[in-house]
């Protein structure tokens, strides 16, 4: 008799209430590219994990597959035992998302973009207005929040899109590259409103980076992707003892299959700059 593996759905965690993202042999084909090839990762409640990975290496293809947005080639995934195929919308409820791309719709104002997402996530008027005017207030729009999206800098732009993703205070935060674009000032203070949102409401988080010390900052666990492939899950400091370096980033270039070289030598400062870059 030829046994089919699939996929365990019922040995996943997901029913295991501390577990709050679950995804099992997780796999996305583009035609003959393997973009995610056979992921397992499963976050537990109130945890900041981080995806990191060298540019292709997969991690938008596995948010979008996490969100609602990508159907898998094949795999499991639970997002508070939800399927975000069969149940989109227990899942959207559930979630909140800040995307690579640009998502804002640039011929509506600040305010509209906030009030329309709020909105759809049926915020009730009176506690959508007092959430969107203090989240213009911490993300110093509030002397723009009448003007049109597409009047805003790209530093501007991120800003609000980062508080459109925090507005339904969601359970669980997925942040594709959240600080790509932002000033230093204002790096430092939205993980200072990531951490606060962690801390106070419990929200797990998902995040990618390619500044990995702001994942080695902030993340309790992380995990590398490369190739469609998790080659390391753990914490930064198991990781740095692990690979006998000194830093996340260093432990990074290690385990994507660089070793770690002179930076003044050419070939490797220009690998650690398109690592660092994103
Ligand atoms: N819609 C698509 N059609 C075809 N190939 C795709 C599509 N989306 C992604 N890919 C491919 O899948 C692979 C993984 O892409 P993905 O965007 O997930 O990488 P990433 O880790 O997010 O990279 P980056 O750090 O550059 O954002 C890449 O080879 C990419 O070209
Ligand atoms: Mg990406």
């Amino acid at each position: 008799m030829v046994v089919k593996t699939e996929p365990n759905v019922a040995a996943c965690s997901s029913r295991d209430q501390a577990v709050t993202v679950e995804a099992r042999d997780l796999v996305k084909r583009f035609n003959d590219i393997s973009a995610v090839a056979g992921i397992s990762v499963s976050i537990r409640r109130g945890e900041i994990f981080a995806l990191l990975g060298p540019n292709g290496a997969g991690k938008t293809t596995t948010i979008q597959m996490l969100t609602t947005q990508l159907k898998p080639t094949s795999g499991v995934v639970r997002i508070d035992g939800f399927d975000p195929q069969r149940q989109p919308d227990e899942v959207r409820k559930r979630i909140g998302i800040v995307f690579q791309e640009p998502t804002l719709d640039t011929e509506l104002t600040a305010y509209e973009n906030l009030d329309l997402h709020g909105q759809l996530h049926c915020m009730a008027r009176r506690v959508r207005t007092a959430r969107i005017f203090a989240l213009l207030e911490v993300f110093e729009l509030w002397d723009r929040r009448d003007t049109l999206v597409n009047r805003f800098s790209g530093g501007m732009k991120r800003r609000l899109e980062i508080a459109r993703g925090l507005l339904h205070r969601p359970r669980i935060l997925f942040l594709d590259e959240p600080t790509l674009g932002l000033d230093p000032q204002t790096r430092n203070l939205f993980w200072t409103k990531v951490g606060e949102l962690n801390r106070l409401d419990g929200t797990t988080i998902f995040l990618t980076t390619h500044v990995i010390d702001e994942a080695e900052r902030v993340a309790d666990r992380v995990a590398i992707i490369d190739h469609g492939r998790i080659v390391a899950d753990d914490t930064p400091q198991a990781l740095r003892r692990r690979t006998g370096t000194d830093s996340l980033e260093r432990a990074f270039l290690m385990l994507t299959g660089t070793t770690v070289c002179d930076e003044t030598e050419p070939q490797c400062s220009d690998y650690v700059a398109r690592a660092g870059r994103g």
